[in-house]
């Protein structure tokens, strides 16, 4: 019976995590403690909030006085919260490295007086740099870091840092870099939510420059999951790399796959103005976590994007009322009207 303390769990992984796990260890408790800035949204836990084992607290990370307070009795730490979203640290990067930087070092100063028996880090690959197109190098635990945008540059501060306080004063740390991840309550400014919302809406997909950027593509279920594996056997002070694809699918390879799912024609698709310093290619070799905790995918992303369509169409109100907020200025002010 532990208690976790998850930040960042009103977000898009974070509250899959909050299911995930309230689901698969009942008895633990989980205290979600989430600055609810755009992307946090209680609607995604409105189903477990009366749930005995789970407590909402608002709160900052980049607060001392509020940290040290929710560490309080904590046995570990899954630390999602961040700002997360490229284009807007572009366009406003100081946020990035208060939350994800300096907030991390305050998480880290609460936990490690708080003798936390675990803080486990949850980052990202972007901080490895970008592949070249159509080669068949990969990303692995042992890639040196090479962040190119201020996310990423951000996320590769706040893991030196988590490493440093393994290094330094013994706190006992994991760290999974993943790829990206798609599914239910994903926030539609990223690309899979918005492809699948804006075609149910009848507005066409914005594709940046000439759409032959590859990512990594992983279900968050599969993600939470990897998480899973490593609280439970995963080495402490190790990293691991998850990803899920086994060939590369360029983003225009993934939107003609949602809107074939969806009954459309490639008609909908707009190319529109590239962003700026856009990584080529992002793939994972995920070895480590198959060989070494029997990591794997539970299904294939054909399957998985299938069912995240079916989960945008189902769940109409939760996407239309972010869509219809303070996120309608924010797209009119990227994309234009
Ligand atoms: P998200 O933007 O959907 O959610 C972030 C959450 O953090 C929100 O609930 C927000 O309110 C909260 N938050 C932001 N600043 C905070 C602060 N100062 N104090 C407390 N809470 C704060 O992000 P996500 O997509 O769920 O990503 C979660 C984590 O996973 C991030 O650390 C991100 O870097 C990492 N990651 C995400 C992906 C992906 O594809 N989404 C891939 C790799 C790694
Ligand atoms: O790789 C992991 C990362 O994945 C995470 O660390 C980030 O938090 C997460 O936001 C995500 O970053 P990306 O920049 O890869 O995700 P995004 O959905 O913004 O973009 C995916 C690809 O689609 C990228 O090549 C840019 C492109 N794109 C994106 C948008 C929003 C478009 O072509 N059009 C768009 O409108």
């Amino acid at each position: 019976m532990a208690k976790i303390l998850v930040t960042g769990g009103a977000g898009f992984i974070g509250s899959n995590f909050i299911h995930y796990w309230l689901t698969n260890h009942p008895n633990d408790t989980i205290v979600n403690f989430d600055k609810l800035t755009y992307a946090g949204n209680l609607e995604n836990l409105a189903d477990v909030e009366k749930n005995p084992q789970y407590l909402f607290m608002y709160g900052d990370i980049t607060n001392p006085e509020m940290v040290d307070n929710v560490m309080k009795g904590v046995d570990i730490v899954v630390h999602f919260a961040a700002e997360s979203h490229v284009d807007r640290s572009i366009k406003e990067p100081a946020a990035f490295v208060k939350t994800n930087v300096l907030g991390t070092q305050i998480l880290l100063d609460a936990a490690l007086k708080h003798s936390v028996k675990r803080f486990h880090h949850v980052s990202t690959d972007e901080v490895f740099g970008a592949l070249p197109l159509n080669s068949s190098e990969k990303f692995n635990e042992n890639t040196a870091y090479d962040p190119r945008s201020p996310y990423s540059a951000s996320k590769a501060g706040s893991d030196h840092l988590v490493r440093a306080y393994a290094e330094t004063y013994g706190l006992p740390i994991t760290i999974t870099n993943c790829a990206n991840n798609y599914g239910p309550y994903h926030f539609p400014e990223k690309l899979i939510p918005l492809a699948i919302t804006n075609i149910l809406e009848g507005k066409k997909v914005p594709v940046y420059g000439d759409g032959l950027y590859v990512r990594d593509w992983l279900y968050v279920e599969d993600h939470c999951r990897a998480i899973d594996m490593v609280l439970s056997n995963g080495k402490i002070g190790e990293t691991y790399c998850v990803g899920s694809m086994t060939q590369d699918v360029n983003n225009l390879e993934v939107i003609k796959k949602i809107l074939k799912i969806m009954g459309k024609t490639e008609g909908e698709i707009e190319f529109v103005k590239d962003r700026p310093g856009h990584d080529r290619r992002y793939a994972i070799d995920w070895t480590k976590i198959h060989n070494e905790l029997g990591w794997e995918p539970m299904a294939d992303f054909d399957t998985w994007l299938a069912k995240t369509v079916d989960w945008y169409k189902e769940n109409t109100k939760w996407w239309q009322d972010i869509k219809n907020g303070e996120y309608k200025n924010y797209y009119e002010e990227h994309y234009g009207k």
